[in-house]
């Protein structure tokens, strides 16, 4: 099965952890991929968010929600009330997955990853979060819900209320620490982005609200 965890050393600190990412072969998406988008931020951030993976911007610059969906989660963020050098971003597979469609040119459109993927990738995810073990986890959308919560998470029916955070590989998990809400790019892709905009702010403040 496709897994990262023989890439993943052992009592790293994030930026041995970051070092060992650019080298991942855990699965085939390193392929055609341009680097490892890691996670960034504060190491002691009380608050992690957990989007689904490198878009186009992200994949060409090498750091996570640089490009258009992180410009909504940081306006998001900014309504909420969240100082975003009080965070912790990454993403639930680290590699940006593409394809090309002949009528689109040269453009690379994303694909959102499968549960081969997420499951292959979470062994860099549980070893952000045993290092930097915030007090308020945020998943972004179905593909970070999948990889914490399994296949069966639904963004529409458990986001906005405080769930407890699993445990996944050496995090040891919390009590009612993780708050689920849409992926920022849904904001961009909606009709009516100022109501889906909204509920993404008030997902959010569930999560400010638990923070002490
Ligand atoms: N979307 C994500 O899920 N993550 C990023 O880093 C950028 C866009
Ligand atoms: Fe490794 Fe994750 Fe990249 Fe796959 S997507 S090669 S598991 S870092």
């Amino acid at each position: 099965a496709y897994d990262a965890s023989p890439f993943v050393p052992a009592r790293a600190k994030l930026p041995g952890l970051r070092r060992a990412a650019a080298e991942c072969r855990g699965c085939p998406l390193h392929g055609p991929a341009s680097q490892t988008v890691f996670g960034a931020g504060d190491a002691k951030a009380p608050l992690v968010l957990i989007g689904e993976q490198p878009g186009d911007q992200e994949d060409r610059k090498g750091h996570p929600f640089v490009g258009p969906a992180g410009h909504v989660l940081n306006r998001a963020l900014e309504e909420a009330g969240i100082d975003p050098e009080r965070t912790y971003v990454t993403n639930a597979v680290k590699h940006f997955k593409f394809e090309h469609v002949p009528e689109r040119g040269k453009r690379r459109i994303h694909k959102p990853p499968n549960l081969r993927e997420l499951s292959a990738c979470r062994p860099w995810l549980a070893a952000e979060l045993a290092l930097i073990d915030p007090e308020v986890l945020v998943v972004l959308g179905a593909s970070a819900g999948k990889a914490l919560l399994g296949s069966s998470f639904r963004v529409t029916k458990q986001r906005g209320v405080l769930l407890p955070c699993p445990a996944i590989g050496d995090y040891q998990g919390r009590g009612d620490c993780l708050v689920a809400t849409i992926h920022p790019s849904a904001v961009l892709r909606a009709d009516d982005r100022e109501a889906v905009f909204a509920g993404l702010v008030s997902d959010l403040r569930v999560a400010v609200r638990a923070l002490d």
